[in-house]
């Protein structure tokens, strides 16, 4: 069985330079994420969450410290190789990587595609089937203002698979969705974990998002305060519970509940 990480993180360091002031985002974080695994990152605003997703995937440099991905440190790598990495192996749900208005949503998400340089028609083939996976067949041709919030998030998810990555990294993939279209982001990227063995970095402030994946980080001030496989009974609660806003639903103990059920099977 592969045990080795597919992302690993030492020591990582990042600082941002504002010119009038220094913010030190990330203060040393030590990670190791084993092929396959579905993680969520919560904690409170500010703690780091996107920095940690920015530095892991090597969009943005890292001030020290290293990142291993697949066991090469991406530090060691020059930008167009990085680039082309991203490009192949990496699907991005980031909401800020938002979906171009003038593009319908085979365009959306052929484009990906065309950009590393897959011939037109099979990148029309493929931003079909991956459009299919999401559920947004006979939406091909819709323009992401001709779309709900809930289907633009899964052109976005569709533009994020299409790729085949072995790594998906979602920053807040359902911060703007209702509990219904939330759940149903959460199936699939589930369904991406479980049956395309796809491994998957998840930030949420949602604790049932979060209750999905099988492993939580919890962040504070640019650390990790905890770390615990979903299975662990007190995994959704944050060492300083109380002390921050979860902007999605309340933990009311529910997510935990039928976790206790469903490891009792
Ligand atoms: N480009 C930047 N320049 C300067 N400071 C930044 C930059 N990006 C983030 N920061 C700062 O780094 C810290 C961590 O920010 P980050 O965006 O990682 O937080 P977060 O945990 O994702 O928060 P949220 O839950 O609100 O998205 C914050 O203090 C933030 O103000
Ligand atoms: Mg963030």
């Amino acid at each position: 069985m592969e045990t080795s990480p597919i992302i690993q993180s030492k020591n990582l360091v990042k600082h941002y330079d504002t010119g009038s002031v220094v913010v030190k985002a990330l203060k040393g974080v030590d990670l190791k994420v084993t092929r396959g695994e579905m993680v969520a990152v919560m904690g409170p605003s500010g703690c780091g969450k996107t920095t940690l997703l920015n530095c892991l995937s090597g969009l943005d440099d890292i001030t020290a410290g290293n990142v291993f991905v697949e066991g090469t440190d991406i530090s060691t790598l020059k930008d167009d190789v990085k680039t082309e990495y991203r490009a192949q192996h990496m699907g991005f749900v980031f909401q800020f990587y938002n979906l171009l208005p003038v593009l319908t949503a085979v365009e959306n998400v052929e484009m990906v595609l065309l950009l590393s340089g897959v011939k037109p028609k099979m990148a029309r083939i493929k931003a079909i089937e991956a459009l299919d996976t999401v559920g947004l067949t006979g939406y091909e041709t819709h323009r992401p203002s001709q779309l709900s919030g809930g289907q633009r998030q899964r052109v976005t998810l569709a533009r994020a698979l299409v790729n085949d990555p072995k790594i998906v990294w979602a920053d807040e993939p359902t911060g703007d969705l209702d509990r219904m279209n939330s759940n149903e982001i959460m199936n699939l990227m589930v369904e991406l974990n479980e049956r395309l063995k796809m491994t998957i970095l998840l930030v949420t402030h949602d604790p049932g998002v979060a209750a999905r994946c099988r492993r939580i980080i919890h962040m504070e001030d640019g650390k990790i305060v905890k770390d615990v496989p979903i299975t662990a009974e007190d995994a959704l609660k944050h060492p300083k519970e109380g002390d921050y806003d979860c902007r999605g639903e309340r933990d009311t103990g529910a997510a935990r509940i039928s976790m206790q059920q469903e490891s009792s099977l």
